[in-house]
């Protein structure tokens, strides 16, 4: 996804911009481009490709600037070329607009149109061009630049991050945004722009988060944010917490399996001072708001995308068994268009590693419109509640619910989410056991979830032990065209996601079916030159997963199995069988297996010599329908 860096220091941004760019590479792109100022000149470089094709380019030049903006795109409205790359250029009698631009201009086409009629060009197919076009125009009617900013964005319909500069004024930066995450870094003598903290970080730990129809001047040292009102707006300063060695390497080959890696922690982190084993409880700072809505629940509507979407339904067995409430999972994709019913006393739940997935945030604002009851508001004061678990502090989601946890699982630079799925998976055991035990969930159950959740960390470090194991299989795997995966229950959904993470970063066709509807369909599949991928854990389903085992094996498939640890009768099946730590309860298998699912994935995308990291036409955060 299209990311954003800009700085005004007064002496050299060019080393922010790239390290910033490099720092955002992670998030998918497919071409870049730098807009710096000085006194006397502007230059802007842009080249499609990845970032090396760029930073040869400026290696040439050697630019200078004392304010500059830099942006690697993911292209929607023209290809991925040099004259679609942004920044874009529009010239004015004084003097001339960059600008680069992350979002959908949906009224882009009549502002063209307009802007055709008054003799201005354009070199290329974008949206954004409109805006640096319009822009100059205000300035050529003599506004200042703060001004024709906000005029001109009053005019606008979609949505965008933006960082602006004009060749006039060579010390100031204009930011604004909607819809689009634009954040503000503070530091003596420089202020910076940023889509994501990690392009600013190491440069300043001081961060504003700008809210929607808002714009941002910015010059060395100094900021003043206003709305489109022109009104000024006050916002608190927060302190990052993120650490420059969270988003390296350290010494892992991808970031993919560093990430892989660290969820031991990563759970550790999410438990820390939640869990009350003498009660059986956990708590939740982040739900206070809502507890006082609890004597009217009577559902949870969860909403999301992609992997996120796959914890959710992972979540709705496991919440639907501590609540005893019934739990809806919906694509926020087809959630936001489908003119869904959101009955009285439903708790909205929105889940979300970045916080800035367009579909996800749309959805969070279609949950709380339907879900505002007029009787609800006069019964009670309030519609209904939503929460989110999101794993990026100070995202768009995480402003906009009315409470929720967060998931403490570090930044997740890989575009394949791993730890936030399980991060996902135990926010809504947390979430479960602090409502259940407010209804009918038993301390002893409650006890039980509790012993293993603090087992969790260790049970996946022993898997993670064993990581040869999987790699073997893994290059079996990756001479597969095609493959399926296999589960029921609370594993089905860990099927799913285990096709999406091996379809994701290997690239080989994977499709996944709950194991009992394999008989009325899929099984046509079955055969040698399909591989079927099985979960069949020891739980109360075990025997039944058995028999479908049986089922593919009468019929020549060729099988991996994940099972339980020391279960050597699945080997009457296959010589591929991995297993999850036998002490692990329905609570927490799907998380074991999932872990597994992980690695076969990892290494199957290693063998087949894939792009790990950023997967080909993939983004880590889809901040655009
Ligand atoms: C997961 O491996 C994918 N990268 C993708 O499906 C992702 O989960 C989805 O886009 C949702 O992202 P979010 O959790 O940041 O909202």
């Amino acid at each position: 996804m299209c990311g954003i860096v800009g700085c005004v220091n007064g002496s050299s941004v060019l080393p922010v911009l790239v390290d910033g760019l490099k720092r955002m590479e992670y998030r998918g792109y497919d071409s870049a481009g730098v807009a710096l100022l000085r006194a006397d000149r502007s230059t802007v470089i842009k080249r499609a490709g990845k970032l090396v094709e760029l930073a040869a380019a400026l290696d040439e030049s050697k630019p200078t600037g004392a304010a500059g903006i830099g942006h690697s795109r993911w292209a929607t409205h023209g290809p991925p070329t040099e004259v679609n790359a942004h920044p874009h250029v529009a010239s004015w009698a004084g003097g001339s607009i960059a600008l680069v631009h992350n979002g959908i201009i949906e009224n882009y086409a009549e502002l063209k149109a307009g802007l055709l009629t008054q003799g201005r060009t354009f070199l290329s197919e974008t949206d954004t061009e409109v805006l640096a076009h319009l822009i100059a125009v205000a300035r050529s009617e003599g506004k200042d630049l703060l001004e024709a900013v906000r005029t001109v964005l009053t005019q606008v319909r979609g949505t965008f991050a933006l960082a602006i500069l004009d060749s006039t004024e060579p010390g100031r930066m204009i930011g604004a945004r909607r819809g689009s995450p634009l954040i503000v870094g503070v530091a003596n003598d420089a202020i910076y722009l940023a889509s994501d903290q990690t392009a600013i970080l190491g440069h300043t730990d001081q961060l504003v988060f700008l809210d929607d129809d808002e714009i941002v001047d910015c010059r060395s040292g100094t900021y003043t944010v206003i709305d489109f009102e022109a009104s000024v707006q006050r916002h608190e300063v927060h302190r990052s917490e993120l650490q420059l060695e969270e988003i390296q390497k350290s010494g892992f080959p991808h970031f993919l399996l560093k990430e892989i890696h660290a969820q031991p922690e990563a759970v550790r982190d999410i438990l820390r001072g939640r869990l009350i084993l003498e009660d059986g409880i956990s708590h939740l700072g982040g739900l206070d708001t809502i507890m006082p809505f609890l004597p009217w629940l009577d559902g949870i509507d969860t909403v999301a995308c992609g992997t996120s979407y796959y914890a959710g339904l992972v979540g709705s067995y496991l919440l639907e068994r501590m609540t005893e409430l019934p739990v809806h999972v919906a694509f926020a994709s087809e959630f936001r268009y489908r003119s869904p019913v959101v009955a009285k006393g439903t708790l909205g739940m929105v889940i979300s590693q970045s916080g800035e997935t367009a579909d996800t945030l749309a959805a969070l604002r279609e949950l709380k419109r339907r879900g505002n009851h007029p009787q609800e508001q006069r019964r009670r004061g309030g519609g209904n509640p939503v929460i989110g678990l999101v794993n990026v502090v100070g995202s768009s989601i995480a402003r906009e619910v009315d409470g929720g946890v967060y998931l403490h699982a570090g930044p997740e630079i890989s575009v394949a989410s791993t730890k936030a799925f399980t991060a996902q998976v135990i926010a809504q055991l947390l979430v479960g056991l602090q409502i259940g035990r407010n209804r009918r969930l038993p301390i002893t159950e409650g006890q039980h979830i509790v012993r293993a959740l603090h087992a969790l960390p260790d049970q996946i470090q022993r898997i993670l032990d064993r990581s040869a194991d999987i790699e073997a299989i893994a290059d079996r795997v990756a001479g597969y065209d095609h493959v399926m995966f296999l589960g029921r229950d609370a594993l089905y959904p860990v099927a799913l996601e285990g096709a999406l993470k091996l379809k994701e970063v290997s690239y080989i066709q994977a499709e996944a079916h709950a194991a009992g509807e394999m008989k009325h369909g899929p099984i046509a599949l079955t055969g040698p030159d399909l591989l079927t991928i099985y979960l069949c854990p020891k739980n109360d389903l075990y025997e039944k997963a058995r028999s479908n085992l049986q089922e593919v094996k009468a019929r020549g498939g060729t099988l991996v199995i994940v099972g339980t640890e020391g279960d050597t009768s699945l080997r009457e099946f296959s010589d591929d069988v991995v297993g999850i730590p036998a002490e692990a309860p329905i609570w927490t298998q799907p998380i074991l297996v999932n872990v597994w699912l992980q690695l076969l994935a990892y290494y199957a995308a290693v063998k087949r010599g894939t792009d790990v990291d950023q997967p080909r036409n993939l983004a880590k955060s889809v901040t655009v329908e």
